[in-house]
């Protein structure tokens, strides 16, 4: 594949994986039949997969995500590494490939260097080397030196005390265009329907539901071709139960899990500033509009940026995941503010990540309505595709 053709690559990625949803996963099924309490523990991927050797010792959803590192840091699609096969069985991604094995050896090469030069930090990942080409580069390029540098506002920098509003001020203008902190505290749950496109749909329009409570549940259910897809946040854990996934259920852990929390408490966005330890304050654009930004920091935990426009409205998340091989990011875009019960509601998001775009657009939503707390406990594992 040509160097940095990311259109290409998102595109046959999407591709790979609505194959993918063809596909009955043997071992998946052996979990759902597993007992119920050990579902509660994240499987470790040499316990799901038959062929891993290097990244061993980490949760499936984290392995997924390093696949995801690995697609976006080189600009291939799954099945670059993989032989073709795999887009109809999961298996077959056990299978060995030249480019496989290579990755493997840059796993341990890269592990290497930082734990030689950076005192094990990952300071250097597959990223840093490769910029989205197979092979990196090694002579550097005039026409970058003497070209402008263009910011990526999802990689802003924000000095400990940079000038500008005080992080109390965001919000509270958040806040106010919001509909105001009463308006805000006497919406406590919702439910919605709406339209999803996404992969797992094969790019087609399907109806998805809505869930959320105050102060941070949330359970999202995609109803795709081949079966539910429902993601839940009860508070505390994360799952995914979807017919697309290498697991029928998938336990959230790490950054994943802190994800979810995320998506859930800007349904109740009064949670947010509560939500993280330390905020800084800084500013970029994002299509050439100015906005502000808020960046959360919690101990232990990658910082997440929040955006605000103009009006102060929140118009992107960019959370990071981290993951044995480096951090990986997820932006989410909102917009399409519109009144429910006198508060201001995204009706439009897109969510994009190293291995897709997905994008919801509500059509209707309920307020304050009594929600089962079944409908946010774990789900039920996805019946398997045929
Ligand atoms: C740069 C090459 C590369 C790319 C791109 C890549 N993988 Fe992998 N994949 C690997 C390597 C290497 C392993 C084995 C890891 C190990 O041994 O610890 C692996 C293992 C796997 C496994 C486990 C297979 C088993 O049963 O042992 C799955 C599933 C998988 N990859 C899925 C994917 C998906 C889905 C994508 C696309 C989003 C993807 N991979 C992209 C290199 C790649
Ligand atoms: C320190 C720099 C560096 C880092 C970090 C790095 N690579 Fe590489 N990688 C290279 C170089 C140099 C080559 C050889 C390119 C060539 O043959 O011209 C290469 C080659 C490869 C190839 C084979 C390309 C081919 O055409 O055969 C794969 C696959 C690969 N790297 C994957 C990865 C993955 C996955 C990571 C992260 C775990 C990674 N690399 C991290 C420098 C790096």
């Amino acid at each position: 594949m040509k160097s940095g053709s990311m259109r290409i690559l998102i595109g046959v990625i999407m591709a790979t994986l609505a194959c993918l949803l063809g596909v009955a996963f043997a071992r998946g099924q052996a979990a759902q039949t597993a007992p119920a309490g050990q579902a509660q523990r994240p499987q470790m991927a040499e316990e799901v997969f038959t062929n891993v050797q290097v990244l061993k010792g980490i949760p499936v959803d984290e392995f997924m995500d390093t696949m995801g590192m690995f697609a976006a840091s080189l600009s291939l699609n799954c099945i670059d590494c993989h032989v073709a096969e795999s887009v109809d069985k999961w298996e077959r991604f056990a299978d060995e490939t030249p480019l496989k094995r290579t990755a493997r050896t840059m796993v341990q090469m890269v592990t290497a260097i930082n734990k030689q030069n950076f005192k094990g930090v990952r300071s250097v990942t597959c990223y840093t080397c490769h910029r989205g080409d197979l092979r990196p580069k090694v002579v550097p390029s005039l026409v970058v030196q003497y070209s402008a540098p263009v910011e990526d506002p999802n990689e802003v920098d924000i000095p400990p005390n940079a000038k500008g509003p005080s992080p109390d001020e965001v919000f509270n203008k958040y806040v106010q265009a919001l509909g105001g902190a009463q308006r805000l505290a006497s919406l406590t749950s919702f439910s919605a329907k709406g339209a999803f496109i996404g992969f797992e749909t094969e790019q087609t329009k399907v109806a998805m539901d809505l869930l959320a409570k105050a102060p941070a549940q949330r359970t999202m259910i995609v109803h795709t071709r081949l079966g539910d897809s429902t993601r839940v946040y009860d508070g505390r854990a994360a799952w995914v139960a979807a017919p697309d996934k290498p697991l029928p259920l998938m336990t959230l852990t790490g950054g994943n899990l802190e994800g979810a929390k995320i998506d859930a408490i800007v349904s109740f966005p009064a949670q947010i500033k509560q939500a993280f330890a330390q905020w800084r304050v800084g500013a970029t654009a994002i299509d050439d509009k100015e906005v502000v930004v808020l960046q959360g920091t919690n101990p232990r935990q990658p910082p997440v940026n929040f955006y605000f426009d103009g009006s102060g409205l929140l118009i992107r998340v960019v959370r990071l995941v981290d993951t044995a091989v480096g951090r990986v990011p997820t932006q989410i875009d909102y917009s399409d503010y519109r009144e429910v019960a006198g508060v201001k509601m995204p009706f439009h998001w897109t969510t994009t990540w190293t291995d897709g775009q997905a994008t919801v657009d509500l059509t209707e939503v309920q307020p304050n309505v009594t929600i089962d707390a079944a409908r946010f406990a774990r789900p039920a594992p996805a019946p398997r595709p045929n």
